[in-house]
């Protein structure tokens, strides 16, 4: 537990009961009288006795901070103590689960279950009458997931509303990542391989890969210009010019995302693009507030962005132009970001309501994963990019804008690869509080 951490007992308490009224009403909707919910089964590989790391439901997770517990099960039923069937199996291959401890478990009837398929005998008898969450796999016997649509919607919905122990743990999962983040740099500055600044990252968080809450993104040069770029080269360039990082970190279930980007040379065009793009993210920040649409904001990062492009000598479109003909898409392809909690790319990112519908993506941006208007207690990032993806700069080519684009100016920057820059930032009553920043300055100050 971080030391910074506050007295989680109270906070839980009112998470547990917000958690608790969300699932009287999804029940209710739904017509069911129980929500049953696994917490997972472990993945086989294909014709081999090796399984995945293991990866709980999310919904099982919002419950309690268990994340290494598969063929557990949780049981709500309204005006009821929630009940935890937790498998303890005698193993003496892997590490056992944890005897259940901590701030959460005076709140759970415990029952502890030493093979998965005694969990049918605690759980609900009449089996119609549940609401069982969980992944196919996680049936045992007559116990099987139908995942009901109504109480999905109604419980993946308010997911986007994070009660205040849950801005705790992600305050402290980007302290975490931050952490990581700082030590990286110095890594990237020192010369070190993409191999060896993942290395260092891992260390200093104190997160393996399987802890961590998606895989790390470290990219040398041109390496940055690859969104997902997930290979690690163990030799550092020749000539090391940039360096972006998007890599997270998890506390008790919950992310931190976080994207950096560095120059080497701090005199060089390519810093001067880094600071433009890195004071519009924070004006982007800045925006996060009750009654903005996301969309919008996605909109106006186009704009954004292709202003930074003109100033910049890269296009000589005005910034209107180069969003009405998809040029802007060219250099920023992605969306602006996404909701973020229990999951990197948190649930619901288009829900119309706590019944179900879809609020469509803004047509010709195919990639932005929230379109919700942002409302008290919403996490989510913000995370502008640039890039020069010889891949989309190759479809410009042929069409009458080209002219209007400095090439030279592309191929001049294209050998750092580009661009993005990523906060999680909490939307309040008030001004938004950004999680990530405030985990810099945090780290900035204790080292004086
Ligand atoms: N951190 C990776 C992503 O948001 O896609
Ligand atoms: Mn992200």
């Amino acid at each position: 537990m971080d030391t910074q951490h506050p007295d989680l007992h109270p906070l839980y308490a009112e998470h547990l009961a917000t958690l608790k009224q969300r699932a009287d009403a999804a029940l209710e909707r739904g017509g069911f009288d129980h929500l049953v919910v696994a917490s997972g089964q472990l993945h086989y590989q294909f014709l081999d006795d090796r399984d995945y790391p293991f990866c709980v439901n999310p919904q099982f997770k919002h419950w309690l901070p268990v994340t290494k517990a598969p063929g557990s099960w949780l049981v709500y039923t309204p005006g009821r103590r929630p009940q935890l069937v937790y498998l303890q199996p005698h193993d003496y291959w892997h590490v056992v689960p944890d005897a259940p401890a901590g701030y959460w478990v005076e709140h759970f009837d415990i029952v502890v279950i030493r093979t998965a398929d005694e969990a049918r005998a605690h759980l609900p008898a009449d089996r119609a009458r549940c609401a069982i969450i969980g992944e196919a796999n996680a049936a045992v016997g007559d116990i099987v997931p139908n995942n009901p649509d109504a109480v999905l919607a109604h419980l993946h919905y308010h997911r986007a509303f994070k009660t205040p122990y849950e801005l705790a743990m992600m305050r402290v999962a980007s302290r975490i990542a931050v952490r990581g983040h700082r030590v990286a740099e110095a890594a990237f500055r020192a010369g070190e391989s993409e191999f060896g600044i993942h290395v260092a990252y891992v260390r200093a968080t104190r997160q393996t890969d399987t802890e961590l809450p998606y895989t790390n993104i470290i990219g040398l040069n041109e390496h940055a210009a690859v969104l997902h770029y997930m290979h690690l080269d163990h030799a550092p360039p020749a000539h090391l010019r940039s360096f972006l990082i998007d890599a997270g970190a998890s506390f008790h279930g919950y992310a931190a995302d976080v994207t950096r980007t560095y120059a080497k040379d701090r005199s060089s065009a390519f810093q001067d693009l880094i600071d433009a793009v890195d004071a519009a993210q924070q004006d982007f920040c800045a925006r996060v507030r009750t009654g903005q649409d996301y969309r919008e904001l996605h909109l106006h990062a186009h704009l954004v962005l292709a202003g930074i492009l003109r100033e910049h000598g890269v296009i000589r479109l005005s910034a209107e132009a180069a969003v009405e003909t998809g040029v802007s898409s060219v250099f920023f392809p992605h969306g602006l970001g996404h909701g973020i909690g229990l999951q990197v790319h948190e649930v619901a990112g288009f829900a119309a309501g706590e019944n179900g519908g879809t609020i469509a993506r803004p047509e010709g941006h195919p990639y932005l994963r929230l379109t919700r208007t942002l409302e008290p207690g919403m996490v989510v990032t913000i995370e502008p990019g640039l890039y020069f993806i010889d891949m989309l700069l190759a479809t410009l080519k042929d069409k009458p804008v080209a002219r209007d684009i400095d090439w030279a100016r592309v191929d001049a920057l294209r050998p750092y690869g580009g661009i993005r820059i990523e906060d999680d930032v909490a939307c309040t009553t008030g001004a938004p509080e950004n999680l990530t920043r405030d985990a810099f300055a945090a780290a900035c100050a204790a080292v004086g």
